[in-house]
């Protein structure tokens, strides 16, 4: 099932970019979501690298490895089309567009790097920035640093601003420009981590990192990224926006742990049994939210916080629903890819990750409703002979794929259904079209 879009007014030229996601035909009249920031999100590739220097040139080259290849940027995409689809909004915008123009924490691009403790203290040595560490071959005496110069306060003035339209034309602050960065570290160092579980050999066109440099270093690499992302998350000056990234970190840890757990049958019951399959899709929709959406969700409720949306607005809440409802769609939609590749395992197209890996998918619980012989394969994950094949079989002779494209299709239309209580703007067209595009995606 395709949802089928009604066309916007405003027709706009398409430029399209050569991403997987962006690639696919979009509505006429609908933006590119990707031309939109364009500008942006090849910039915020370019200065990842030098978030990530290291005085270890091994190390540094581990933390970028990921970053020096085509990615899809969606989280990145989302975060910055949000900020233009806000901005101005916000009760606290103005105070917000004010401190964007300050030398201080969460203030202009440049105060974005500056460190929050002095550099003997901090110690944390980036040579691609200013000195934000200090020699050791001296024994450290003790000193009372000179006192901090006093922060700039805001004029009364701009507290009290009560205007509140979109900012025209679109913009973007630097804070929420950095925490699109911040969430592609965070999305970087999962995929190291990730690669070792699953020991993947390729990702992105190319030797994974486990495979180029061993386990042990993708996993300090991924370990080195999660540093660099709270130090530049600290510095954005928001303890909510740090809470919600930070929890995203561990909800990620949470959803692959998830993933790792058994489909069995409680004591003393029948498998497989209603409630089994009921508690699978249940762990199976948490996990998706874990591993995928919470970061989409986060990420943007995020970008809306740093663009002064407070308590009491819609704003926060239209973010964070897009992004765990798109982010829920992705993931299906990756799953039933998954599953269609195996279908190209004739043609030479390598796939079907999950079944050799013994995860039990949207597509095998859906098979599992139609034919109860797939419980024991899910129970024991795929491990007897022959029993990926069977799962294969099974989920071909059933309407598993079919049924978890459409529950991907629900997801994707509710994510456009609430950006509707946003202003009309191209970066609410544009997020409403990644919603079409994200269940067109063919990789
Ligand atoms: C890709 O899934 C993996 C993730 C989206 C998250 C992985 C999270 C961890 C390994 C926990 C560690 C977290 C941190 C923050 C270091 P996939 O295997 O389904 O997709 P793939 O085909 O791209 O590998
Ligand atoms: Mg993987």
């Amino acid at each position: 099932m395709i949802i089928v879009l009604l066309p916007r007014s405003s027709c706009r030229p398409l430029i399209s970019l050569a991403s997987s996601i962006s690639a696919h035909n979009t509505s006429p009249c609908r933006p590119d979501p990707f031309a939109l920031v364009a500008p942006q999100l090849s910039q915020i590739r370019t200065d990842l690298v030098r978030l990530l220097g290291s005085a270890h040139p091994g190390l540094e080259e581990i933390a970028n490895y990921y970053f020096l290849r085509p990615s899809k940027q969606l989280r990145p995409l989302i975060i910055m089309l949000l900020a233009q689809a806000t901005n101005g909004l916000g009760k606290n915008w103005s105070l917000k567009k004010w401190t964007s123009e300050q030398a201080r924490p969460g203030g202009r691009a440049e105060s974005l790097n500056e460190p929050l403790s002095r550099a003997n203290i901090l110690n944390d040595w980036n040579p691609k920035m200013e000195a934000q560490t200090s020699s050791y071959d001296s024994l450290l005496s003790l000193s009372l640093p000179s006192t901090p110069t006093q922060l700039p306060v805001p004029p009364t003035s701009i507290c009290s601003t009560t205007e509140r339209t979109l900012i025209s034309p679109a913009f973007i602050l630097p804070t929420q420009l950095r925490l699109a960065q911040i969430v592609e570290m965070v999305h970087a160092a999962s995929l190291l981590h990730d690669d070792v579980i699953d020991e993947s050999p390729l990702r992105r066109g190319g030797l994974s990192a486990p495979e180029a440099f061993g386990n042990k270093f993708a996993v300090l690499g991924g370990n080195f990224i999660l540093g660099r992302a709270s130090i530049a998350l600290s510095r954005l000056g928001d303890p909510e926006v740090t809470q919600l990234i930070a929890s995203v970190m561990s909800n990620l840890v949470e959803g692959e742990i998830l993933q790792m757990q058994d489909v069995e049958s409680p004591d003393g019951q029948e498998f497989p049994s209603s409630q089994v399959a009921k508690k699978a899709w249940t762990v199976y929709l948490q996990k998706t939210y874990m591993k995928t959406a919470s970061l989409m969700a986060k990420g943007a409720r995020s970008s809306v916080i740093l663009g002064g949306c407070a308590d009491g607005e819609i704003y926060k809440e239209v973010a964070y629903a897009y992004g765990r409802n798109i982010g829920i769609a992705f993931q299906l939609v990756d799953d039933v890819l998954d599953y269609e590749a195996v279908e190209d395992t004739q043609l030479g197209k390598p796939g079907g990750a999950d079944l050799q890996l013994g995860l039990a998918t949207g597509p095998a619980l859906y098979a599992w409703e139609e034919h109860p012989e797939m419980g024991p394969l899910i129970e024991r994950k795929f491990s007897g002979a022959g029993d990926v094949e069977l799962a294969r079989t099974l989920v071909r002779k059933s309407a598993g794929v079919e049924r978890t494209r459409a529950l991907a299709v629900a997801y994707a239309t509710q994510a456009r259904e609430v950006l509707q209580a946003l202003p009309e703007s191209e970066a609410r067209a544009a997020l409403e079209s990644l919603t079409e595009r994200v269940i067109k995606r063919k990789s």
